[in-house]
């Protein structure tokens, strides 16, 4: 089997702190268990910006259509806040998803044990917590047209951008979103705005339609956005897999993330088209062999879902944890590396029992560890899991 292509794109802020944790961690991988990984590293979002002048540049896009999988820090920072609108970080990375057509973004909330009182939320309400959010990605509100800022005259203007999905685009991250219902307790509620949108009306019959058709198996379930934002802090152990348009789920994951303690520990996976139209969790086979199939066509691409927190940039405070569960969802979802992933998500838990945190999880009057501490720590923790 050749090596997996990975390209790391660390961006800014404290991108490049936590990405380098992830690799520590691969490179772990590589020397104690033999995964064969080939890594490259290259620039996008502000710091693309200021040596190429463009946040995502053509040979960068090309590398990332090249690898088997891509692993992104964060963009962004008030460094940037004056470049022209269609140059700052944040297009970088839609330019990214849009381009290698990754609809659909896989955005799990668990609430670990250990991390229990890190919630605002009261424990009873949030113990045991497992939700994932599905996102479109490459449609909706974020590319629609017409948009834009225009005049009006008088000194006045006008801003426009177009809520717009089609039927297709709502079949294939419906499916995705029932057959990862499956995969767990079998629980679909999708989320739109039917009450006010022609967009979400159309979501909400398309959805049902497939689910007839397709998915009788799954429960289904419909909810207005603005009642699910309200559920989720109300009753969220009511949730399994949460399906929901672009806009929608950048708020909503947002939200569900702050219900298990932290931003600093979520991980996501953005995926593309699967060619072979096989569902997303590696069947058993490739669980044994290495995925060889047209998996690794899938173009996926996996970050973090915190920001680039400029704030704590350089100072070795940030948690990688959220970097480095994302690595392991691209072991899971894009290498077939079930065991080795399952493996990095143990080394993750069995440091939060024994109670190491970094400051954005720390419990009070527990001196917290830094970035480079934390991912000495999961390292120590896999190398216990060996032998
Ligand atoms: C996210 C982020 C991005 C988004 C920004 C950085 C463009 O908030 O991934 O949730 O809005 O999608
Ligand atoms: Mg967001």
């Amino acid at each position: 089997m050749s090596a997996k292509k990975i390209l790391i794109l660390p961006g800014d802020g404290i991108g490049p702190e936590v990405m380098g944790e992830v690799r520590r961690v691969l490179d772990w991988f590589q020397s104690k268990r033999g995964l064969r990984l080939e890594i490259s590293e290259d620039v996008v979002g502000g710091c693309a910006f200021d040596r190429h002048g463009t946040p995502l540049d053509s040979a960068t896009l090309q590398r990332a259509r090249e690898a088997d999988a891509v692993l992104l820090g964060a963009v962004g920072g008030p460094k940037w806040a004056k470049v022209a609108y269609d140059k700052r970080p944040e297009a970088g990375l839609l330019a990214l998803r849009k381009e290698l057509g990754l609809f659909a973004n896989l955005r799990p909330a668990l609430v670990f044990d250990a991390l229990i009182d890190a919630s605002t939320l009261k424990p009873e309400v949030v113990r045991g917590l497992d939700i994932m959010i599905v996102r479109e990605l490459t449609g909706g509100v974020y590319f629609g047209e017409p948009r834009g800022i225009t005049d009006i005259g008088n000194g006045k203007r006008r801003g426009v951008n177009t809520q717009v999905y089609t039927t297709s685009e709502i079949i294939r991250i419906a499916r995705v979103a029932f057959d990862l219902a499956r995969q767990r307790r079998n629980k679909v509620c999708s989320c739109e705005k039917a009450n006010v949108m022609e967009s979400g009306l159309l979501w909400r019959e398309e959805v049902t339609k497939l689910h007839a058709t397709e998915y009788a198996d799954v429960e289904l379930t419909h909810m207005y956005a603005d009642n699910c934002a309200m559920q989720l802090l109300k009753a969220p152990s009511q949730f399994d897999v949460i399906l929901t348009d672009n806009l929608f789920g950048d708020i909503l994951s947002d939200e569900a993330a702050m219900l298990t303690g932290s931003l600093g520990m979520l991980p996501s996976a953005s995926m593309g088209e699967d060619p072979a139209q096989s569902r997303l969790r590696p069947s058993s086979a490739e669980r044994v062999s290495g995925a060889q199939s047209s998996r690794a066509a899938r173009k996926a691409m996996y970050e973090p879902i915190h920001g680039s927190a400029p704030d704590i940039a350089g100072q070795d405070k940030a948690n990688p944890l959220a970097s480095i569960l994302s690595a392991a969802m691209m072991l899971r979802y894009s290498f077939g590396w079930a065991a080795e992933a399952a493996m990095l998500e143990q080394a993750v838990r069995a440091v939060l029992d024994a109670g190491i945190r970094t400051a954005d999880i720390a419990a009070i009057g527990v001196p917290p560890v830094g970035t480079r501490a934390m991912g000495a720590a999961v390292v120590e923790r896999l190398d216990k899991l060996v032998l």
